[in-house]
This record gives C-alpha cells, structure tokens and sequence, in this order.
C-alpha cells in the first residue's frame, strides 16, 4: 500500500483512517518521503483554532521552487513542463521544458533581485495567462517575494485596493492581453492604478501584444532586456515552512477583499498530494486546467500541484469561445490531454452549442475530468459525462476555497463510485462536520447544514493579510473550535457530500466569488442613486447572475432609466470589473427592511428567484407596502 498514490476504495478508506487518527505520523511520512528539504521540521503540527494559530512543519527549511523545478532536472530535464497554448491558435504552442524553466525561473529571479526585490516584499503580478506569469510567480518564490496575483480581468480601482492593501513594492504586468478577438490595454489600467499607490516603485512590462504604450521613465522597465543580461544562476533562498509564500485576494460577505495568506510547506505538501490523487497523475499525462493563474485553482493546480509531481501542465492563453467553440477539444485533441479540469460555467456555455463542436474531434485520450467553482447542476453534470467523458471518464467534482488552498471533498478517480452533483467524500487528512444553527454537530448520515472542517490540514490559509482579527471572525467564531466555510451541505446515506451552496452574502457567478457589499458601494456612488441591494438568482450558464434592487433619490426630475442602467453597470465595471455587472436592475420606491433597518434578502431573492408566492411571513417589516410594488414589477 503507497499512502501517497490511492488506487483503490478500501485503500482510500484504510489511508483516510489512519490520516485522522494520526494525522501527524501520517503527514510527516508524506512530507519526508516526497519532498526536498534543507532541514527537517522540528514539530509536525501545532495548532489552536481559538486563536487562531496553526503551524505545519514548524522550524523546516525549504524552497519551493526547488521541489517544482530543481529536483527533477536529472530525471525530467527534457520533460515537456509549462504547455502554452497561445490565444490565437496559429500562432503555434510552446513547449517549455523543466530545464528551460529552470533558467527562466532563475533570470527572472535575479532580475527582480537587481531590482531591489527581497525575501518578505510583496510583488503584485498582473499578467495574461502567458508563461511569464507562471515563471514570475516562481521567480518570486526563488527569493522568498511575497506574490499577490491579481486576476487581469480585475479593474484599476480593484487592482489599485489590492496593491495598497498589502503594500507591493513592484507590479509585474504587460503592454497589453489577448482576450479571444480583443485586445485588452492592461498597461493603462496598471497606470490608472498607480495613480494611487505611493508603495509601488517598480514596473516590469512584458511585451506581448506590441502595441506602443506609455512607460513612466525611471519607474517602467520592459522585462525583456533585463531578462537577457540576467545570470541564469540564482540560489533559492532557503525558506522557513511557515514563512508566507503568497497573498491572494478572495471576496467577503462585507467589506474589503480579504488578502488570504498561504505558506510555504504545508501548502506545498497538500496540494502535491491532492493533485496527484485527485487527478490519478502518471508520469506520461498531459495535464490541463482551464481555470486562470489569477484564481486559486490556478496557482494549486495550474502551477505548484502539477510542478510538485514533474507533470507537464497546459497553459491556455484564450478563450473557449475562439476561434469557435470546438477550441478546448482542439486543444484536447492536439495535446491529447489526460486530465482536463474546468467550471460548471464553462461546461453550460458550451453545452448550449451543441455537440457539433465536439464531433470533429478525437477526445480519446481523456481519462479525468474535473469541475470546480460551484456546485454542478444535474444537467451540466449529465452532459459532460456523456458527451466529453463519453462515459468513461469519471467526473472529479471538487469542493474547496482560496482558503483551503487546495481540493478538501472530492470523489478520486476510478477510486470513488461518482454520483452526479456530489462531491462525494472528504479527501485525505479531511475532517468535515455538518453543524446545525445551535452549534452542534449533526453526526450521523443524512444530515444537512452549514458546512464546517474540525481540523487543521496542511494547507489551510493562516491569516487575512494585516488583519489577523477578520480570519478569527470570518472563520473561526461562528461554530466553537472548527473552522467555518461558508457553504451549506448535506451527507447522504452513505455518507457522501453534496455542496448546497453559500449561506452568506456571496453570490458565485461564473466561477467568480462575488461580495454584495463591494457592488453596492459601487452602485452608491451614482450621484442619483440613494439605496441598493444585489441579490443572485438562477441563470443557465452563469449558475447565478446578479438582480440589483435600487432606489433613487427623491429630486422630482425624471429620469431615463436605460440610461441609468448602463451608467451604473459602467461603474460597476470601474470599480470592480465586468464580471460583476449586473444583468437585472429593478427601480423601485424602497427595499424592504427589518425593524432595525436591516434589509430583507431573503424576500428580496425569493421575488427574483420568482418564487414570491413563498415569501413567508412578512408582517414583521418596517415598510411591508414596498414588497408588492416589487413584486408587480419584477423584471
Ligand atoms: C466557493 C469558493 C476552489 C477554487 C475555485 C473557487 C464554491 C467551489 C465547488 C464545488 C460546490 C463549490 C463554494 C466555495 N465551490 N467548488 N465543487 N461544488 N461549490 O474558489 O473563489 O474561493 O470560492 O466556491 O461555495 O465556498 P473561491
């Protein structure tokens, strides 16, 4: 039996046994027998969930990169690592190879040393999904920088909150993106942002779009002639477990985005090992994850996960939209891609064509699938089965967050019996706990409530970047001594997971993670607008959309409300970014709110939602004449 590679179910069940009863003895004998270490730990774990403080690996010396890249040069040096498959298919993949990365990895790296950059700073990346970005994140790690990559689809304003928020001393970003037949002018979006960031000294502009752009002299460096002069020779610097690794920004219920924050160890060590399982990888796979470097699941399982285990790795640039929808079974077929891991969002989108894209091409050499983001509707689920896994390809349907770091319930390939719109069991070292509104545990098969992991694993994110209070309230006060996800869920008869969704103000559309709070700020800024409030409802190929409800001021002039609707998506769109407009605006004279002034979403989703005819009882309002106003004029 190998406790690093499952291959069997009673397997799964005797390693997932022995990893709760003695998780310590378990982890240790995984870090030890699968990783490179400069110095061994001198605890395995320490932890106190009411503080919240947890260590892994305390006192273990190490660097990343070389567990992604320097440790497989003498067996896989010529092994395909980073695949890039550029926006526009004519232009012809890139094959980048461990040895090749390892001298990119390493220029980059001293160039961002000649620029001033030390162990501890923090360097934001905003980057297409172009090698650069995957080589910058590791050049980052090489010296022990602080990466916080912001998803290049994000605003200035959004970008701009990001950088101050954790004070980043440079930006790594290019002259422009490729977006399907769109070109994106990313460089004046980072300006408009410097605007206000007085922390940021340093611009690193790759080219990729060869546009001509403004550089700010003595701030702006094109990366490409620094690259060339570099020394292809950089030590890593030798990194503490729990030193930080990277900070990356995920949406709250209220407020700020919280800069979650990840080490170095622990977070390595789990998502090596997830991805390995999760994924069946063998050592000949071609591996392919369509999710963005700018999400979590990119930096796991685009980046360390793959790279931790030697495997070759796909990097798409593009859309699956362009040229055509076939473009992802191009991709497939080209490569003869193994593993291919996307979004329930991306699976409706391309559902909806049809299967005429699919036919042309030969996805035989697929053996996994895997979804993530939200969870999968019955309808997605069925299609993806049948017609991309052509039922021979088990469908891996992940649950996990930016703060677990990596995939916590998931089913493990020709391992675990699937069953649709379940995430089926909890992963190795997992511990999962079904809590009631009181408090207590719901033990036991089929139970539902809100979802909660009652102990630590390796890879569980330690702080919200300088706000240490938030991480205790956001996830560790609602139930006593567990930690809390956010999510609903419910254990069936045997004892398998299924992801009802949020049961906070987070709406996911798309895949995204999107705050209420944030957007309504955004909304309130419109000179005319007095009072907002964003609910989701049910679309077929986001999951959710946004339904905004909002109440103008009272001037007496009247106004145009189609012009209105697009100003507020425009700011919408400056404030945060174009995945969070909105797809309904409602005007109405007021929202309904408690006696306390708090307003009712609940009433508020259920007349989106259409279900009004269930609104239960609203005696208790403050203003209840307003619920059928609204409800006459639901859009
Ligand atoms: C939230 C986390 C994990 C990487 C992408 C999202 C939802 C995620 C599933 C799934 C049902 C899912 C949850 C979770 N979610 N995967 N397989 N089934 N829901 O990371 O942006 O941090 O979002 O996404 O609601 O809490 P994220």
């Amino acid at each position: 039996m190998s406790n690093y590679h499952i291959k069997h179910l009673e397997e799964y069940y005797q390693v997932y046994r022995k990893s709760i009863r003695e998780p310590e003895s378990f982890w240790e004998e995984i870090a030890e027998e699968h990783f490179l270490w400069r110095k061994k730990w001198d605890s395995v774990l320490d932890w106190d969930f009411s503080t919240p403080e947890i260590s892994w690996f305390k006192g273990a010396k190490l660097n990343i990169t070389e567990n992604c890249i320097d440790r497989h040069l003498t067996t896989r040096g010529d092994k395909t690592a980073i695949l890039f498959e550029p926006n526009n298919p004519d232009e012809g993949s890139q094959h980048i190879s461990y040895n090749e990365l390892h001298i990119r990895v390493n220029k980059f790296a001293n160039v961002l040393k000649e620029q001033g950059i030390k162990k501890g700073d923090r360097v934001c990346i905003y980057l297409p999904m172009i090698p650069e970005l995957a080589i910058s994140v590791l050049a980052c790690a090489r010296i022990g920088a602080i990466h916080s990559v912001v998803f290049a689809g994000f605003s200035s304003t959004a970008l701009a909150t990001r950088i101050n928020d954790s004070d980043c001393k440079m930006v790594i970003t290019s002259d422009g993106s490729y977006r399907g037949a769109k070109t994106i002018d990313l460089k004046g979006i980072v300006d408009e942002a410097l605007e206000s960031c007085s922390c940021v000294e340093t611009v690193l502009v790759a080219k990729r779009i060869q546009t001509d752009i403004h550089m700010n002299m003595g701030r702006d460096k094109w990366l490409a002639p620094l690259l060339e002069k570099a020394s292809d020779d950089c030590a890593p610097e030798i990194m503490d477990a729990e030193d930080p690794l990277f900070i990356l920004y995920t949406s709250g219920s209220t407020g700020m985005p919280k800069g979650m924050v990840h080490t170095t160890a622990g977070y390595m060590v789990y998502t090596a090992y997830t991805f390995k399982n999760a994924f069946q990888y063998t050592e000949n796979d071609v591996y392919w994850c369509t999710a963005d470097i700018g999400w979590i699941t990119g930096h796991s399982y685009i980046v360390y996960g793959p790279l931790a285990n030697g495997a070759t790795t796909v990097m798409f640039e593009g859309v699956p939209s362009y040229p055509d929808y076939g473009r992802f079974w191009d991709i497939v077929q080209k490569h003869k891609v193994s593993q291919f891991y996307t979004a329930p969002t991306a699976i409706r989108a391309l559902a909806k064509q049809g299967t005429d894209f699919i036919e042309n091409y030969d996805l035989s050499s697929l053996k996994v699938l895997g979804s993530v983001g939200e969870p999968i509707n019955e309808e997605a689920w069925h299609w993806y089965n049948e017609n991309i896994g052509k039922r021979k390809s088990p469908i891996i349907d992940s649950w996990w967050q930016t703060e677990t770091g990596g995939i916590m319930i998931s089913p493990i390939p020709y391992v675990t019996p699937t069953k649709p719109t379940y995430a089926t069991l909890p992963f190795i070292g997992v511990q999962p706990a079904i809590m009631d509104e009181n408090g207590n545990e719901l033990k036991g098969n089929q139970v539902e409530g809100r979802l909660c992991i009652k102990f630590p694993w390796p890879s569980i994110a330690r702080t919200i970047w300088g706000n240490h209070q938030r991480y205790k309230e956001t996830y560790f006060s609602a139930f006593d001594n567990k930690y809390f996800t956010g999510d609903g869920a419910l254990r069936d008869e045997v004892g398998y997971y299924r992801i009802t969704g949020r049961v906070d103000d987070v709406i996911i559309v798309s895949g995204h993670n999107l705050g209420t709070a944030p957007i309504e700020d955004a909304i309130n800024e419109h000179p005319a607008v007095a009072e907002s409030a964003i609910v989701g409802f049910p679309h077929d190929i986001k999951g959710s959309a946004l339904y905004g409800y909002i109440t103008l001021k009272d001037t007496g002039e009247s106004r145009n409300h189609n012009n209105l609707r697009t100003e507020i998506n425009q700011l919408i769109t400056d404030r945060i970014g174009p995945i969070a407009k909105l797809d309904k605006i409602q005007f109405t004279n007021g929202l309904p709110k408690t006696r306390s002034g708090k307003i009712m979403r609940r009433i508020l989703r259920k007349i989106a939602c259409n279900e009004s005819d269930s609104l239960g009882d609203t005696s208790t309002l403050l203003n209840q004449e307003v619920v059928q106003e609204i409800i006459d004029n639901v859009l």
